[in-house]
């Protein structure tokens, strides 16, 4: 097959990732579960995951299954990681990893068992011409596994230019999706669509670093953490240091619809609401989660109420929140 450049755009987005080192599809580990699970990855001898980035998924399969795994990329760098994580994971025998791009796979046809890709297809501009290499190196009655973002509804050309401009992503809507699997000749296709991946603000919190020490509150204070911000309670944090900053979050009630998971962002400054020093050098802050200073959020779960006046929902605000901070 004569070897046809990639309309790929703009690479920027996944140049970035390859630097340093993070790759990522919609859905983590449990989206990966589901799609191998439907290409019944369990009687697989030899899968081959395309755009393997990382090599995160491939290390896990190649873990997890009793299945050989072959994972390409098109970038070289992403390749130098996928290696090291196959030594890490110990599944070097297991693994191996090789330069190719999607739209010319430099393997035979017919020859492995599972063929999956996530999060790869967007990136690529000749869609249909990779799917029909993904079925080509398919066996008969193997399997062809796509984790992919869609459109649910159509966008505004605007936001189309700015995830293209932003991440080199050409995005289908759901019916571009369909005509494609349609035209493919794929049989028996199964297809799973999920939350839309939108976040939607739920609460927070803030707290001043150096006033972290804990004080009695004045008033009822319906038992959450309390600071003074006074400059008697100024207490810079010592370099190298653990600290814990506790804080609470605006106690709030919401119901989580199933399948939807909690994210949870934290920055070292708010400029919208306090006016934040300038340092030279700036100070370098470090998240702790290690298991000796694990950082956590209290969120106290309550299943049957959802209704503000009910007496439960005061538990919400005993929801402190447990940040690790040291300086270095
Ligand atoms: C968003 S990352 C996803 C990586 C991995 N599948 C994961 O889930 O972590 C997209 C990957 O596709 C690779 N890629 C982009 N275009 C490609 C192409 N034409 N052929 C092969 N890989 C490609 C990128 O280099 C990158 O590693």
């Amino acid at each position: 097959m004569a070897k046809q450049k990639n309309a790929q755009s703009d690479l920027k987005y996944l140049d970035m990732q390859a630097y340093v080192g993070i790759t990522k599809h919609n859905g983590g580990f449990a989206a990966t579960d589901e799609l191998l699970s439907l290409c019944h990855i369990e009687e697989a001898r030899e899968a081959l995951n395309v755009g393997c980035g990382i090599g995160v998924g491939s290390a896990y399969i190649a873990k997890k299954h009793n299945c050989r795994v072959v994972g390409v990329d098109i970038s070289e760098k992403m390749l130098a990681w996928s290696r090291l994580r196959a030594r890490e994971e110990r599944v070097e025998d297991k693994v191996e990893f090789r330069l190719a791009d999607v739209l010319d796979l430099p393997f035979e046809a017919d020859r492995f068992d599972v063929v999956f890709c996530e999060s790869v297809i967007a990136f690529v501009d000749d869609k249909r011409r990779a799917i029909q290499e993904l079925i080509r190196v398919t066996r008969p009655g193997g399997y062809v596994g796509l984790n992919e973002s869609l459109w649910f509804k159509e966008p505004s050309p605007e936001m189309v230019a700015r995830v293209r401009a932003s991440t080199g992503a050409d995005i289908p809507l759901a019916a571009t999706w369909q005509a494609l699997w349609e035209e493919s000749g794929l049989r028996d296709r199964v297809v799973r669509l999920y939350p839309n991946g939108n976040s939607t603000y739920i609460t927070e919190g803030n707290l001043r670093a150096s006033h972290r020490s804990l004080s009695e509150p004045p008033f009822d204070n319906v038992g959450l953490p309390y600071h003074t911000y006074f400059e008697s309670n100024l207490e810079p944090i010592p370099a190298g240091q653990p600290v814990e900053l506790v804080f609470d979050l605006l106690p709030t009630a919401y119901q989580f619809p199933k399948g939807n998971r909690m994210r949870v962002t934290i920055t070292f400054a708010d400029s919208d609401s306090f006016e934040t020093p300038r340092l030279d050098p700036a100070p370098q802050l470090r998240l702790l989660r290690t298991s000796n200073h694990p950082s956590f959020i209290e969120i106290p779960f309550d299943a049957t109420t959802h209704t503000l006046s009910s007496p439960k929902i005061a538990r919400m605000a005993d929801a402190p929140v447990h940040w690790l901070c040291y300086t270095v």
